[in-house]
């Protein structure tokens, strides 16, 4: 199986300081409201599988919810930090290695998916389908899945994204904000995989899913929303 980025990124130092840079962002405590507040209307003893679990933000709540939780993730050490997070005699708990691909557990093994800051890494559209595919075979109610939408900039703003690779772009279009908020020349490319809506339909289409509802991100210059997917009715 190719490997993309993210499958090795999270490993040592980036693990053990995750928590620590991504606490201070906005972006995050926005994530975190909006699936806490998701999971706040699932039903106590539910079961919920995180993938990835990365370093398990959402155990605490889960618990406190009376949920059943079980976080994968391919980074041992990001599942290491988890496991500092998880209370002294808890039985509602299970984390384990794995890849989100191919994932260890049989069909229908858990009522909920929460999926969150996963798919921006997966570079085309055939992983989208493996990854959703994967997904509802394992999920028997719903998956929530937070996936960064491309949104067609106007003609100027997608000049400065790519002219912003050149040192003469910043005399050009001086701080013109690209949709980041940021100088078109010092972010010229924007760094995650978004996919446009005909794409998604495709690949929801392709992996069996429906769309129940769609929760948008609040932050419009990310384009980002939180899909509650289910599974088709044949
Ligand atoms: C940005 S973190 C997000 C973690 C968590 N969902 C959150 O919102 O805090 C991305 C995580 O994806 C994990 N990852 C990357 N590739 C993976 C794969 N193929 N299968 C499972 N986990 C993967 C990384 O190890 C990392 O912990």
């Amino acid at each position: 199986m190719r490997d993309f980025r993210a499958t090795k990124k999270y490993r040592g130092d980036v693990a053990a300081r995750y928590d620590e840079k991504r606490a201070v962002k906005d972006v995050t405590r926005r994530d975190q409201a909006i699936v806490e507040n998701y999971l706040s209307k699932v039903a106590p003893g539910s079961s919920v599988l995180d993938i990835p679990a990365g370093t398990g933000r959402f155990i605490q709540f889960c618990l406190n919810r009376g949920l059943r939780y079980t976080g994968v993730d391919i980074s041992p050490d990001m599942l290491d930090v988890a496991r500092t997070k998880v209370p002294a005699g808890a039985t509602n708990v299970e984390l384990r290695v794995a890849d989100a691909r191919a994932l260890p557990f049989g069909d229908d093994a858990f009522d909920y998916a929460i999926i969150i800051k996963f798919i921006k890494w997966l570079p085309n559209l055939e992983l989208l389908i493996d990854v959703l595919k994967e997904i509802k075979r394992v999920t028997r109610k719903e998956a929530f899945v937070q996936i960064k939408v491309t949104r067609r900039l106007p003609l100027r703003r997608r000049a400065a994204n790519l002219l912003g690779q050149l040192p003469i772009a910043r005399h050009v279009f001086g701080a013109q904000a690209d949709e980041n908020g940021s100088s078109a020349a010092k972010t010229p490319v924007r760094p995650f995989r978004s996919f446009s809506q005909q794409e998604l339909a495709e690949a929801f289409a392709a992996a069996g899913l429906h769309v129940r509802a769609i929760v948008p991100d609040g932050d419009l210059r990310r384009g980002r929303n939180f899909y509650i997917l289910a599974k088709q009715v044949d």
